[in-house]
């Protein structure tokens, strides 16, 4: 990629698309559009935007995501959307022969029980987690039309697999986000509301692993310049932590005083899930943001938001 290369990053305002365009502002040609101005599961719309601004590079980090919640009250929406969204944008940069697209998984993809920590090839090994097939079946969809894409028009598309991502611009909704943007706006309001005890749902013994958005949009960055394989390749730290550490680590972040209770009447679902990263790190990517820096970093984010009267929630 140089100064002139068109780049178009599909969902440009979102955790990823953001961090990614920091990563590439003055470096390529970026290409944009909001929601608003191109709803990305139109697919005539979609293949004129194309058309008309004709990227040498796609990345799609447009999808509807959300957290157990969301995906529960509307699996139609997740899987109907993702997969028009997908279809719409993959089909156009087929059409144009765009010679380079990147599209986005999620670990969440992989078998409730694949074996730890998961490697790529667990993919399509056993059942999916319950709670979010629907996402994860559309997910699945993408990266076999990758593999399509790939094996009968010979373009060198990729997919990546990211583990769970934080950072600035997340989405901190009370309901519909992730754990980790959920707690930083829980511990935020216990703080600002004077509240002694916040409530985490579950035991807090389950572990998670937790990626910085910027490091992840190096580690996209770094597939786009060297990773082309038809599988797609984990993008993680290898390294987890107790969501009681994660909540601890968040609270001290927020400045909250109080007592943190596990309500462990709610699930807890899977006890463990961390990826194997050894096929990203051969590349000479390495996460470079400490959790407890990337958690505080987030924070200072949050609050300046909330002070600015930014939205925080999608
Ligand atoms: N967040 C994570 O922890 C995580 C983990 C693994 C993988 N991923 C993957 O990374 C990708 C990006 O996730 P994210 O967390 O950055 O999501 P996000 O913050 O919710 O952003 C999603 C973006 O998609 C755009 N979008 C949604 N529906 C659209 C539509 N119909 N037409 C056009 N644009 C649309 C939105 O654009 P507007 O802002 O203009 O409305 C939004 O900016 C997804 O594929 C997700 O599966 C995320």
């Amino acid at each position: 990629m140089s100064r002139n290369t068109r780049v178009y990053v599909a969902g440009h305002r979102g955790l990823v698309g953001s961090a990614l365009c920091r990563a590439l502002r003055g470096r390529v040609e970026l290409v944009t559009a909001t929601s608003a101005e191109l709803d990305l599961r139109d697919a005539a719309a979609t293949a004129a935007f194309l058309d008309r601004h004709r990227p040498e590079v796609v990345v799609v980090a447009a999808a509807r995501v959300g957290g157990i919640g969301a995906n529960a009250a509307a699996p139609v929406d997740f899987l109907s959307d993702n997969l028009r969204i997908q279809l719409s944008i993959m089909d156009a940069a087929r059409a144009l022969r765009v010679p380079r697209l990147l599209f986005l998984g999620s670990s969440c993809i992989y078998p409730r029980q694949a074996r730890l920590p998961i490697r790529e090839e667990e993919l399509m090994t056993g059942p999916l987690e319950p709670t979010n097939s629907a996402y994860a079946v559309a997910k699945i969809a993408g990266v076999e039309q990758v593999r399509a894409v790939r094996a009968q028009h010979g373009l060198a598309w990729i997919s990546a697999m990211p583990t769970n991502l934080y950072g600035p611009g997340d989405n901190f909704h009370p309901t519909r986000s992730h754990v980790l943007p959920a707690l930083v706006r829980r511990f935020h309001e216990a703080v600002r509301e004077g509240h002694g005890e916040v409530v985490v749902w579950g035991t807090g013994a389950p572990r998670r692993e937790f990626l910085h958005s910027d490091d992840a949009a190096a580690a996209l960055v770094t597939l786009l310049e060297s990773y082309d394989d038809p599988d797609p390749i984990n993008v993680g730290t290898g390294r987890d932590i107790s969501i009681a550490g994660l909540a601890r680590l968040i609270a001290d972040a927020s400045g909250f005083r109080g007592r943190v209770r596990f309500d462990d009447a709610k699930p807890d679902g899977t006890p463990r899930k961390v990826l194997d990263v050894s096929r990203i790190t051969a590349l000479g990517w390495r996460p470079a943001i400490a959790l407890r820096e990337g958690i505080a970093a987030t924070c200072a984010w949050y609050r300046d938001a909330v002070a600015a009267d930014l939205a925080v929630a999608r």
